[in-house]
């Protein structure tokens, strides 16, 4: 496991992998960053990635390949129905989860969709520990609700809590009882619980909420895409889960859970999406949706290179040797900031390391969107895309009022096998830097909102010219450094 340096001072995360293909990075004079900030709406997704230095806006779709990756996607087999592909991949899917019954779906949220058509119907509510933002646009498009049980602990910033992601099992089995098993649609249970700041869910919390799931007769759903750092965190936080190998860990989940579902641009380091059950009665509910909504069922809506490579990198999520970098190196930049007084989600999680906002800029109210100015600020700063989770990202209430975030963060997420630990300790410095000058940061407000999943394309602009002296301060503090 870790490995431990002569000189304990040294300690740093090593990876077991060398870097054999790179790509050339740019970062611009801070005049620039400041003006693509600006020319971007200040919303870090509507950057141009030839802008950015490095680009933390997500762990999705932009993790590294290995080797095995490349090659497996030499082999593809191009065909619409029947693809040797799509056979790899279940056969990987065999493996990890020891489960027979696989759709394919063309990203995590087409997976959503299909789970929300198959068992949401108006009126009905749907349980999960946290919601994820495509998740719950699809549940509530169709008329469904979701409501939100994680345990209290879990919306506390800084604990030493191993598993802030678990449900308050008492309130799950309340809300059952509240809403009655027959209007509510399934239970979700996120692993590696994104907006909470990709903090896991123990595996004998999950193994409980499927017990009361099983006793009231409602579905149960794993949505697995965090899963990888979550088995990590098992692994490593929970005695039951020492002497059992990852592959016993993802296969008991698969046999106690109705569905499992996952984005493979996190889980499988590829592109595309999974929906497997040991029960084949629940994919037939749903196979349907498949060919309807993304393609036939062999490929659905995915390029087949993307098939092999999610079937290699799945089986490389079973290899702790792999799967402990991306946890290990934000373990590393949480210390960092923690240490200088940052204001940090802890524990580390997985995912990335999540800054809290709301201390960053304590008196800045919800509606000036303190996530996402400190995430103009850290670009401006030092040509770190990170991605608002926050306010902004959520939903307006059908009223139109705003729906203010338990938790203003603002995400660097550290893709795997992607970052050098050097580039790891610019992030801190930067950050560092910021946190020194934080009295600079002002507000954002509107000048483009749209109605559904505003964060993605909504356009803002600064309250003031605070920018501007952010960027001069920089100037002066370092002078010609880009
Ligand atoms: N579920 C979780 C827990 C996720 O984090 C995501 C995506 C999805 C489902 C949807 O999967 O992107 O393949 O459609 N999270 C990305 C992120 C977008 O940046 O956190 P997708």
């Amino acid at each position: 496991m870790a490995v431990k340096f002569y000189q304990p001072e040294n300690q740093v995360p090593l990876e077991m992998h060398k870097v054999r293909v790179v790509q050339k990075l740019t970062l611009l004079p801070v005049q620039e960053r400041l003006k693509a900030m600006q020319d971007a709406g200040n919303n870090t997704f509507l950057l141009q990635n030839k802008d950015i230095y490095m680009d933390m806006i997500t762990d999705s779709g932009v993790n590294g390949m290995s080797d095995k990756q490349v090659a497996a996607m030499n082999i593809a087999d191009d065909s619409y129905a029947g693809s040797e592909s799509f056979n790899r991949a279940k056969a990987a899917i065999k493996e990890v989860f020891g489960v027979d019954n696989v759709l394919p779906a063309h990203q995590g949220r087409a997976a959503e969709n299909i789970l929300a058509e198959t068992f949401v119907k108006p009126g009905m509510v749907t349980l999960m520990n946290f919601h994820f933002t495509t998740t719950k646009a699809h549940i509530t498009r169709l008329g469904g609700s979701v409501v939100e049980l994680v345990h209290k602990k879990g919306l506390i910033p800084q604990s030493d809590d191993p598993f802030k992601g678990d449900f308050d099992l008492q309130a799950l089995r309340d809300a059952i009882t509240e809403h009655t098993p027959e209007k509510v649609a399934f239970v979700r249970v996120e692993a590696g619980t994104n907006l909470i700041g990709g903090q896991p869910v123990s595996l004998e919390n999950m193994m409980a909420v499927c017990d009361i799931c099983h006793e009231y007769g409602v579905v149960s759903i794993l949505d697995a895409s965090l899963l990888q750092d979550n088995i990590y965190f098992m692994k490593i936080r929970e005695p039951r889960c020492k002497y059992m190998s990852t592959k016993e860990i993802y296969h008991l989940l698969a046999s106690r859970f109705d569905i499992i579902y996952f984005s493979a641009r996190k889980l499988g380091f590829s592109r595309g999406g999974f929906i497997l059950s040991t029960d084949a009665k629940w994919t037939n509910m749903m196979m349907e949706f498949v060919p309807l909504y993304e393609g036939f069922l062999t490929y659905g809506g995915m390029e087949v290179r993307s098939i092999e490579a999610a079937a290699q990198g799945l089986l490389e999520s079973l290899d702790m040797e792999y799967i402990n970098q991306g946890p290990e190196f934000i373990a590393y930049l949480v210390k960092e900031l923690d240490d200088y007084g940052v204001p940090v989600i802890k524990p580390a999680g997985g995912l990335g390391a999540h800054l809290n906002a709301s201390e960053f800029v304590p008196d800045m109210p919800h509606n000036q969107y303190p996530a996402g100015a400190v995430g103009a600020a850290l670009f401006i700063a030092g040509g770190i895309r990170g991605m608002e989770r926050g306010t902004l990202s959520e939903q307006r209430e059908p009223d139109g009022t705003e729906r203010y975030a338990e938790l203003e963060l603002l995400r660097l997420a550290v893709p795997r096998r992607v970052f050098t630990l050097s580039q790891i300790k610019y992030c801190a410095d930067r950050v560092k830097w910021l946190w020194d000058n934080r009295s600079l940061i002002g507000g954002l407000q509107w000048e483009y909102e749209p109605s559904v999943l505003r964060f993605f394309f909504g356009r803002l602009k600064e309250i003031g010219y605070w920018q501007e002296e952010l960027a001069a301060k920089f100037k002066a503090d370092f002078g010609d450094s880009l």
